[in-house]
């Protein structure tokens, strides 16, 4: 039972010896021991199952998985579309595919989402970085380049780290300290801190809201993409959110406000003078919310509206 892998051994030497890197052979070296369906049978067919469940974007879901199950990108998926894959491939492929069939986001099965042009670490315990949440990131950094206050920032339900994290990376003098409730999305900030380099700027504390810290005005900024879901509105979420998403970063109580209220409350007792506080609201939170900032405490800079016009992002600057 041996021979057809030290074949397969004796093939990879003689093409290596051609001038092949180890790397280009791993398709053909599968191929050598045991045939499968060619990348493109595999793409095809795994797209008509991701379509017949009923998920949208079938063919480039397929792709990326297959890419992730080999460790490659489109590229290669392209240039060796007709190598076939081998039997072990195939089958950790057929994997994901169920799994993306049955409605998991395809970022807790690769396990990565990119953002603000970061990579991030994602599983079920911590909510997928949406581009929306990216509006947040560039109203900061252009906030943060019109003040000369030392940059200490503060992000309260931090998650997997995205916001904190893709500001530290762009404001090298940034230091910052990440909030969340839970231990468990803790451990995976932990991850993406150290992944893009900036741990040593960025402490992490396990608390409810600003609990765990002394009333102090310590931050410059203070920024949150929070949980706004409402109850009802939580059961009527497409099925991958609902299902899959850690409800602790959602829902927020009856009217989804429950944290904002509490925020806008509260961060103030946190802020330098001058400080911002800048955070993201439900598509359609932008008349409740407004009604909620105490005009002698907060200064109402604007409410950004994403690329589809939506008031998304609200900055406030503490008086
Ligand atoms: C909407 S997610 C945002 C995650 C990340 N900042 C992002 O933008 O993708 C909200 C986060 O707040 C955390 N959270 C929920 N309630 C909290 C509370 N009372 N205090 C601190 N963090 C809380 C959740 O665990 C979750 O990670």
């Amino acid at each position: 039972m041996r021979a057809p892998a030290k074949r397969s051994e004796a093939i990879c030497a003689l093409l290596t010896a051609a001038g092949f890197h180890w790397s280009q052979l791993q398709v053909s070296r599968y191929a050598a021991t045991n045939m499968g369906p060619s990348i493109e049978q595999a793409i095809l067919k795994a797209t008509h199952t991701l379509r017949e469940a009923g998920i949208d974007a079938a063919r480039q879901d397929a792709a990326l998985l297959l890419g992730h199950t080999l460790g490659r990108d489109r590229t290669f998926l392209i240039t060796r579309s007709q190598e076939p894959l081998s039997e072990e491939v195939g089958t950790t492929f057929a994997e994901f595919v169920a799994r993306r069939a049955a409605g998991e986001p395809l970022q807790y099965i690769t396990g990565h989402q990119a953002f603000f042009n970061l990579d991030f670490e994602v599983t079920r315990d911590v909510l997928i970085p949406r581009p929306e949440t990216e509006l947040l990131v560039e109203v900061a950094l252009s906030l943060l380049s019109t003040n000369d206050l030392t940059p200490f920032l503060c992000d309260v339900g931090t998650g997997s780290g995205c916001i904190a994290i893709s500001l530290l990376h762009e404001i090298k003098n940034a230091t910052a300290i990440g909030i969340d409730v839970s231990p468990a999305v803790l451990r995976i900030t932990t991850r993406n801190a150290e992944r893009n380099a900036v741990s040593d700027r960025f402490q992490l504390v396990a608390s409810d809201c600003f609990a765990a810290l002394k009333p102090a005005p310590t931050f410059s900024m203070i920024v949150s993409n929070p949980p706004y879901v409402t109850e009802t509105a939580l059961l009527e979420l497409q099925r991958e959110v609902r299902e899959y998403e850690p409800h602790l970063a959602l829902a927020a109580g009856p009217d989804g406000l429950s944290i904002i209220r509490r925020l806008l409350r509260e961060a103030s007792d946190y802020l330098v003078d001058g400080g911002h506080f800048l955070f993201e609201m439900g598509f359609d939170q932008h008349e409740a919310v407004r009604t909620l900032i105490d005009k002698r405490v907060w200064e109402v800079l604007d409410f950004h509206r994403d690329l589809q016009g939506i008031h998304r992002i609200v900055s406030l600057r503490k008086r």
